[in-house]
């Protein structure tokens, strides 16, 4: 195949991670030959250092002339710790999600067994666990309006707001997935408290009868946070809005053991972006030091979910693991063990991927 790929390495520890997940997809693509041309944008802190926008007119026209997206990471404590700037990175990351239609986040929690010990819950609870969250994007609190503060500042207000077809069409997405996997559909909703969530249960139910080969149950989100600690393996597909899924999927990350380890997918009506769940880690920024792997197996989604290519991924996947096994892991997970720079543990992939 024949692909362009945009690149958004983005701040922090965002380029560093970039570095080795494009090592490990051009090994890929030499091995089964594929042709992908790479071109690269800014966003985030960096963007708006250079332009004053944290999602330049210029990055989007890339990821909409391209096949796929590869996203590092946006984010930078001048910001954070700034509450009255203007202009923040998350902006960017904000726009480019509704600029996009990215209105499904997909993320696969799964364990892997070398490091089953440093998930914080037993070893039996986490054996084995294997789900994914499927999180709305684009709508809900994080774009309703209005948004702000009163006059006097002392009174603040956000507004969450979903549509028929918002709720539809992430549902239909959710129930493509489980029909591919075990064919289970959790709807994760607070149904009893909010309105949203009353219309979200009630297109759930219309529509589940249309899936007749797939288990579907609903949860209330607070009893959804206790089940997934409580019994992770009961899960297959879980869906809910994008505030409850922001939440949920950083809980469902810890079973992992690190947050470096998890990609995600962001799919939609246009260019699908695929990028590592955790943030630009900026202590670790440009010490060669962070776990690129979330980044690499961002990658195998991108193949898999991007271009149905799935021996492509298969073999990253492979490549991740014999990675963990052999101990060539970076210092958040190597446990008192010898901890390896970034670039050694893309390299490792590399050469694994390429015989
Ligand atoms: N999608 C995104 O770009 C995104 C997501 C979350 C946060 N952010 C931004 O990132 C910045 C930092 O936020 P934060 O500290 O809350 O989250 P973070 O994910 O950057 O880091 C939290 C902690 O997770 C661990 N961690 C994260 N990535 C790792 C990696 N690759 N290897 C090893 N350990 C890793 C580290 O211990 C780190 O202290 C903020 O500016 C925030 O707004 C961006």
């Amino acid at each position: 195949m024949k692909l362009n790929i945009a690149l958004l390495p983005g701040d922090g520890i965002g380029p560093e991670i970039m570095t080795q997940a494009l090592k490990a997809t051009k090994a890929v693509c030499e091995k089964f030959g594929h042709t992908l041309t790479y071109k690269e944008a800014i966003v985030g802190a960096r963007a708006i250092d250079e332009t004053g926008d944290p999602y330049p007119a210029a990055t989007h026209e890339l990821c909409m002339q391209s096949d796929a997206v590869l996203f590092g990471a946006i984010g930078d404590p001048k910001y954070d710790n700034d509450p009255n700037a203007k202009v923040r990175p998350e902006q960017g990351l904000l726009r480019m999600r509704k600029e996009l239609g990215l209105y499904g986040n997909i993320r696969p929690v799964m364990t892997f067994p070398s490091l089953i010990h440093k998930s914080p819950l037993r070893a039996e609870l986490v054996e084995g666990a294997d789900f994914v969250c499927i999180r709305e994007l684009t709508g809900g609190m994080y774009f309703g309006r209005p948004q702000g503060r009163s006059e006097d500042g002392n009174t603040a207000y956000d507004t969450c707001v979903y549509t028929r077809e918002e709720i539809e069409r992430i549902l239909h997405l959710a129930y493509q997935f489980a029909g591919q996997r075990r064919k289970k559909l959790t709807v994760v909703d607070k149904a009893n408290v909010i309105a949203t969530s009353r219309l979200w249960r009630q297109i759930a139910q219309e529509i589940a009868p249309t899936y007749p080969d797939i288990e579907t149950d609903y949860l209330f989100v607070d009893n959804a946070a206790m089940r997934i600690i409580q019994w992770p393996k009961s899960f297959d597909v879980l869906v809910t809005e994008n505030l409850f899924g922001d939440i949920l999927t950083d809980e469902a990350s810890v079973i992992t053991g690190s947050l470096g380890l998890l990609p995600s997918a962001s799919i939609g009506l246009h260019t699908s972006v695929f990028e590592p769940i955790h943030g630009s880690y900026p202590q670790a920024a440009g010490k060669n030091i962070a776990n690129p792997l979330a980044m690499i197996l961002s990658v195998a989604l991108m193949f898999e979910y991007g271009f149905q290519l799935m021996d492509e991924g298969a073999l990253i996947r492979e490549a991740v693991n014999a990675s963990l096994d052999a101990g060539v892991v970076t210092e958040d997970i190597a446990d008192g063990g010898k901890a390896f720079k970034t670039s050694e543990v893309g390299e490792w992939i590399e050469k694994y991927i390429r015989g």
